[in-house]
């Protein structure tokens, strides 16, 4: 069976490429996963690839990934990172490895972005590096995974 990877994005992240290019870059969500993709291939992984606005939505994949076998997930929780209880109760609900993963660093930013509900059940956190923190995060839970 393939060793598949779930690439989960948030609310309005649909938006990248046009929402606010200097906080979050120029890449499309499309560019982001397509770029994803092709490391996976090289690395031996599949990428499933999900995006919704809506929160169940969210929680409705994580336990989809767990159920279906993925062996983990990038995920960028967009907003819900500060107000999901939810979405960290289907992390440990489901015990998949997620690494939290945003492009701008929200330590730099409003006071409200500096809680995240999700970092204490996640593997681990990358903040801050534009499309590269998806790479890098992808490149960590791999390397967890093996
Ligand atoms: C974000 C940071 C969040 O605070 C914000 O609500 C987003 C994007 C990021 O990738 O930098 O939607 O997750």
């Amino acid at each position: 069976m393939a060793r598949e990877i779930l690439v989960l994005n948030g609310p309005n992240l649909n938006l990248l490429g046009t929402r606010e290019p200097e906080v979050y870059g120029s890449e499309t969500l499309d560019d982001i996963v397509e770029g994803l993709r092709r490391l996976a291939g090289e690395r031996g992984f599949d990428v499933r690839a999900v995006q919704s606005n809506s929160e169940g939505e969210l929680v409705d994949a994580i336990h989809a990934a767990a159920a279906d076998g993925l062996l983990g997930a990038v995920f960028n929780p967009g907003a819900y990172t500060h107000t999901s209880i939810a979405l960290r109760d289907a992390i440990t609900g489901t015990g998949l490895p997620v690494v939290e993963t945003h492009l701008s660093n929200v330590h730099a930013r409003e006071e409200f972005r500096h809680t995240s509900m999700l970092s204490g059940v996640c593997l681990g956190v990358v903040v801050g590096f534009g499309p590269t923190s998806y790479r890098l995060a992808f490149d960590a839970l791999i390397a967890h995974l093996d």
